[in-house]
């Protein structure tokens, strides 16, 4: 078994997965894209399931992009059903594991029915403290950096804080994730080798991890090799090796 050769006091502290695939998944099998989003669901329930058991306290996921809302209109609104209703099923599960529900992105733009659930269930898991789960829906890092930008630029205009004073430190404070820690290792489902405006800031050194394997059959032993395969690495931020192993 892959999880026995895994150390458990070197495992990243935040997992980043931009979930791909679920369309692919629905063609190969001649099924509609729905039922892979459908099938999708199933991964984010093991994966959840499984970095809560191995003690990871923060995990994001990519949903939702900004630029999803291109996609027909009869897409867009199975992906709201679907997360309107995993955020009913699952609510339970997330309160018996202590899980406390997260969001980033453009939250006001989606149907006000989902920004219900959503702001319910992050009202009620607002005390848990096992694992920070966040959900990236209608996200786009661009988005994000442009909001960064007038907010420091209209607190400079107010003389709220002055330019001198802009250092990363403030910018974190501004970004959707101001309250999570950098991400150490960011997967990405489906083959392809990209970053599709996830995370552009908060993934300056985290450890990129491809994988062919589609979203829908992305399950326990594949977060096993990924980590694995995180553990084999040796994150220098810059350094040298010599550095790094004194
Ligand atoms: C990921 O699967 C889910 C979302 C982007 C919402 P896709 O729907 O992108 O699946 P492919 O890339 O078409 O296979
Ligand atoms: C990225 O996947 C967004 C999510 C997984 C939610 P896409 O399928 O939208 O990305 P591109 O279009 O292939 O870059
Ligand atoms: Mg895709």
């Amino acid at each position: 078994m892959i999880i026995d050769n895994l150390d458990k006091s070197k495992l990243p502290n935040h997992i980043a997965i931009i979930m791909d695939g679920n369309g692919r998944w629905a063609a190969k099998k001649g099924l509609s894209r729905t039922l892979g989003h459908n099938s999708g669901v199933e991964s984010v329930q093991e994966i959840v399931e499984e970095v809560l058991n191995l003690n990871i306290p923060y995990l994001t996921l990519y949903a939702f992009s900004s630029d999803n809302w291109n996609r027909p209109p009869h897409e867009i609104g199975t992906l709201m059903d679907l997360l309107v209703e995993s955020l009913k099923t699952e609510l339970k599960k997330l309160i018996k594991n202590n899980i406390r529900l997260n969001t980033i992105g453009d939250i006001s733009a989606l149907p006000k029915l989902v920004q219900n659930e959503v702001k319910r269930a992050i009202d009620i898991t607002k005390n848990n403290n096992k694992m920070v789960l966040t959900i990236a829906l209608s996200y786009g890092a661009r988005e994000e950096l442009e909001n960064v930008i007038k907010e420091i630029a209209s607190e400079v205009k107010n003389n709220t804080i002055s330019l001198e004073n802009i250092d990363q430190s403030i910018i974190n404070k501004h970004l959707y994730t101001r309250n999570l820690p950098d991400v150490d290792l960011l997967i990405r489902t489906s083959g392809e080798q990209r970053i599709s405006n996830f995370l552009l800031w908060q993934i300056a050194y985290a450890e990129l991890y491809f994988t062919d394997v589609l979203w829908p059959d992305f399950r326990k032993k594949d977060l096993y090799s990924a980590l694995l395969n995180y553990q084999n690495r040796e994150r220098r931020f810059g350094k040298t090796s010599e550095q790094i192993n004194v």
